[in-house]
């Protein structure tokens, strides 16, 4: 039945992407989710995620089989809460709106800032994040106490949320939930699953969620080290600023990745919200997305899985296509 929902989203290509955030999170592929998944390959193994953040990827693809992980703990007990107990979530919202709603808004918002940064927690975390200024999370880097004031706008009704809620529960209903570091989840996919990336900006100093660490060069590594094993590897990097004349340079090992291409991410709202609103039009940012795999690596694997089920099994000779469409790692995973 699941299958059934993953493959109907997939054909059905939806013109819109999934409509109305859980969270919101710096850096978040709400926008462009659809996009980035048109290039994953069309059947997989177990999806991993280990940069979650907002999920925006996660709750577009729908996927039967994934775990979803990052480092941040008060995060995690967000996606974990929203897994296993979704009227919690709906309460943990609810009770804080009330509470801003019902005498003075600005020092409703201090209280709530103030209780998380004493003990970090998915609570408070969930709503700072529907609430802030321009809903873009800062944390101090080296504790990671959340310092965003209060946002001008309202935050959406606790109705609204609750519909929220149950949506997104249902398009996740095949993942699993994990705190981990990313090498943790990388280490954890085997041959024919896929990891898609979405690690902190490298390029954007001045982002940084909570006082966590982050090496690029281990990433890499990790990701050389799935790609040798069989795992499908996307990885959104922050591609070009001001209108394409500055590329952001990123030491990418030779040979690592088999396929590049660009995703347009509109006007950068990080940008926007550090020149106090003002849209500065030359900012315009896109994804890089890099991907381990290309019909050719595809179809090679392919005959290679072949050969191999062939020799164990003596069938007759099939003819494996070597076309140039999108990859379809299908004889990995035959119905
Ligand atoms: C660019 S955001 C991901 C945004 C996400 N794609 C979305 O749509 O919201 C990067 C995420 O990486 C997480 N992170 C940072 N360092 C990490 C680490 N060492 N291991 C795992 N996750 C990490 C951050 O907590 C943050 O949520």
């Amino acid at each position: 039945m699941r299958e059934k929902i993953q493959l109907a989203l997939f054909a059905a290509g939806e013109e819109q992407p999934l409509k109305g955030q859980l969270l919101k999170w710096v850096g978040n592929k709400q926008r462009v989710a659809k996009d980035i998944i048109s290039f994953f390959p069309q059947r997989f193994g177990t999806y991993f995620e280990p940069f979650l953040g907002s999920g925006a990827v996660l709750a577009t693809l729908a996927p039967v089989q994934a775990i979803g992980s990052d480092s941040f703990s008060p995060l995690m007990e967000i996606w974990q809460t929203l897994q296993d107990s979704p009227e919690t979530l709906k309460g943990w919202y609810t009770e804080r709106w009330n509470e801003m709603n019902s005498g003075d808004k600005l020092k409703a918002f201090a209280a709530i800032k103030s209780r998380y940064n004493a003990i970090p927690n998915g609570g408070d975390l969930l709503f700072i994040c529907r609430s802030c200024y321009g809903g873009v999370v800062r944390f101090r880097q080296k504790d990671g106490f959340i310092s965003t004031p209060c946002g001008i706008h309202d935050p959406i009704s606790p109705d609204s949320f609750s519909e929220r809620v149950d949506i997104w529960h249902e398009r996740v209903s095949g993942t699993q939930f994990k705190r981990l570091e990313f090498w943790q989840s990388l280490n954890m996919a085997k041959p024919g699953d896929l990891v898609y990336c979405d690690p902190p900006y490298s390029h954007t100093q001045a982002i940084l969620y909570g006082a966590q660490s982050f090496s690029l060069k281990h990433l890499l590594q990790g990701i050389s080290e799935c790609k040798d094993r069989g795992v499908f590897v996307a990885l959104s990097i922050d591609g070009t600023k001001k209108s394409g004349n500055t590329v952001c340079h990123i030491p990418i090992p030779e040979g690592l990745f088999e396929r590049e291409v660009f995703i347009h991410c509109g006007k950068s709202m990080l940008k926007r919200f550090q020149m106090n609103g003002k849209t500065l039009e030359e900012e315009c940012v896109s994804d890089r997305l890099l991907l381990t795999w290309n019909d050719k690596t595809v179809s090679q694997r392919n005959r290679a899985q072949l050969g191999a089920l062939r020799a164990r099994a003596s069938v007759n000779p099939v003819e494996i296509s070597t076309s140039n469409s999108l990859p379809q790692p299908d004889d990995f995973y035959p119905d």
